[in-house]
């Protein structure tokens, strides 16, 4: 069975594209996207997965409490069944309470080489701090920012004359490779949070294994 795989997004989407398109040729080693959730309804990334098919939810924050948002994206995950949640430029904070809910089933990716540069504009964060080599991770969520377990991570050297820009542009293409590859190490059982089986989601605790 595919592990199905629910992606939240902000905007332009092309950590997901990145997704789609390794499911396309077959390198997302047997997971399945089976759901988009944007909380902005213009985002791009929505229009990237519905033309593949892929079922599309709109879920605004505007109006809404953090926990009472949380809910609705945590039933909308369970209504798809979801096993893995990626945050693909996912531009909201998450409350401990859905964080606790997906622990070991949520993942992020960071245009930084964690643990430096956590939180926003990583790419001028590393600027600005005149470093080398920077890059970018992909991590479990825990519950503070930027913090968890990592997973994958690939450097970028920072040339001489790079704005945030170019810089972010080169970032961005070793992202497009390694969040797929973790997606993939996931699905396979090569990645797992703290070396062991993921935690049970509610519906799994009790089941047989
Ligand atoms: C990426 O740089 C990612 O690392 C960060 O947000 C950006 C999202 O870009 N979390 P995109 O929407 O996937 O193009």
């Amino acid at each position: 069975m595919a592990l199905r795989v629910g992606v939240l997004i902000s905007g332009r989407g092309t950590n997901l594209q990145s997704l789609i398109d390794a499911e396309g040729r077959g390198a997302l080693g047997g997971a399945s996207l089976a759901l988009v959730i944007s909380n902005r309804p213009g985002a791009a990334g929505l229009e990237r997965a519905a033309s593949r098919g892929i079922p599309t939810r709109v879920i605004e924050h505007r109006g809404l409490a953090r926990p009472a948002f949380e809910a609705q994206l945590t039933s909308a995950l369970e209504e798809a069944r979801i096993e893995l949640v990626v945050l693909a430029g996912f531009m909201r904070v998450l409350t401990t309470g859905f964080i606790r809910r997906w622990k070991g089933r949520l993942i992020n990716i960071h245009p930084s080489l964690l643990p430096a540069f956590p939180g926003m504009h990583a790419q001028r964060q590393a600027l600005a701090a005149g470093v080398r080599v920077t890059g970018c991770t992909v991590h479990f969520v825990d519950e503070g920012v930027d913090t968890g377990t990592v997973i994958a991570q690939r450097q970028v050297a920072v040339r001489p004359g790079d704005t945030e820009e170019t810089l972010s542009t080169r970032i961005l293409e070793q992202e497009h490779r390694i969040l797929p590859e973790a997606v993939r190490g996931y699905a396979e059982g090569t990645v797992r949070h703290g070396g062991g089986k993921p935690t049970p989601a509610p519906s799994d605790v009790g089941r047989r294994p």
